[in-house]
């Protein structure tokens, strides 16, 4: 009876600790992992002309909805690639970001589409690689009493990571916070740079906010001060989501118009950024699987 009953502890013990095991390796690894499967890359596009186009590209499509995201769940060389139509705008595409990492634990996001040029050297066509993304809405006012007006040069950046304090209290709050661009996505851009002969390729910083910017002065005035390439409306959203949950994040961004050199808004940009987009993901993969 002493015999049986110490072979039923043991039981109980081994059981016990192979449950604690289990609960380790799901904490450790994201779902993908857990269930073997290879992770996804997924490609972010805000407008149906900046996700449709890469979407037709995949094989085996399957398509998912959630609130006013799509996801088109497919495969590239047999690679799993999910394309998300976010829609336009920082919110949707924070929102759509952590629900794409929560849902699908991607190996890497692209976030890709069209912008408004802020250098003068850069025109409809050319694509801009993310080596930096910054939120350019997010500015502190300074101080003026009633009456005294509004002057937007004076305002000062805020970094919303810089303390869990108040940001317009916090003097260590007033400075730019640039989301760096992956490394290794970002070689895989450079390595296919001369598949886009439309416009040339070049590393810069990409600028977002929920504005469209058309005031000349004012988009001079980021250029100086912080650096922007371009500007568009969800790489700092998608960067800052990315960077909370560590997933290597890089932004892609064709200039469909120019306001500082006169390039008008041409829509067809959106479609040759995707395909530009397919080759980088392509190459990334090739040395994914390496
Ligand atoms: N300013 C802001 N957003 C722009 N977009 C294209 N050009 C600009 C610009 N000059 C992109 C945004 C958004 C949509 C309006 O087009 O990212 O998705």
């Amino acid at each position: 009876m002493k015999h049986i009953s110490s072979i039923a502890f043991l039981l109980m013990i081994t059981l016990f600790l192979s449950f604690l095991t289990g609960c380790q390796s799901s904490s450790e690894n994201g779902k993908a992992a857990e269930d073997n499967q290879q992770q996804p890359i997924i490609i972010q596009g805000p407008m149906p002309i900046e996700a449709e186009n890469f979407a037709s590209k995949l094989e085996d499509v399957e398509e998912e909805k959630s609130g006013n995201f799509v996801f088109y769940k497919g495969d590239v060389n047999d690679y799993p690639v999910i394309v998300m139509k976010t829609g336009k705008g920082m919110e949707n595409t924070a929102a759509a970001t952590a629900l794409a990492i929560e849902k699908f634990d991607p190996e890497a996001i692209i976030n890709q589409g069209t912008s408004g040029g802020h250098d003068p050297n850069l025109h409809v066509f050319d694509i801009v690689l993310g080596k930096r993304t910054v939120n350019i809405g997010s500015l502190k006012t300074g101080d003026r009493d009633d009456g005294e007006g509004i002057a937007p040069t004076e305002w000062k950046p805020m970094d919303l990571m810089a303390s869990e304090g108040s940001a317009g209290e916090d003097p260590d709050a007033e400075n730019i916070r640039y989301f760096k661009g992956d490394q290794d996505l970002l070689a895989a851009a450079n390595a296919v740079k001369d598949t886009h002969e439309e416009g040339k390729v070049v590393e810069g910083t990409i600028g977002s906010a929920d504005v469209w910017n058309n005031e000349v002065d004012r988009i001079q005035w980021f250029h100086e001060n912080y650096g922007t390439s371009v500007e568009e409306m969800e790489g700092a959203a998608g960067a800052q989501i990315a960077k909370a949950y560590e997933v290597p994040y890089l932004g892609i961004r064709t200039l469909s118009n120019n306001k500082v050199n006169g390039g008008e808004y041409n829509p067809d940009t959106a479609a040759a950024n995707q395909d530009y987009v397919y080759e980088v993901v392509k190459q990334y993969i090739s040395t994914q699987t390496q």
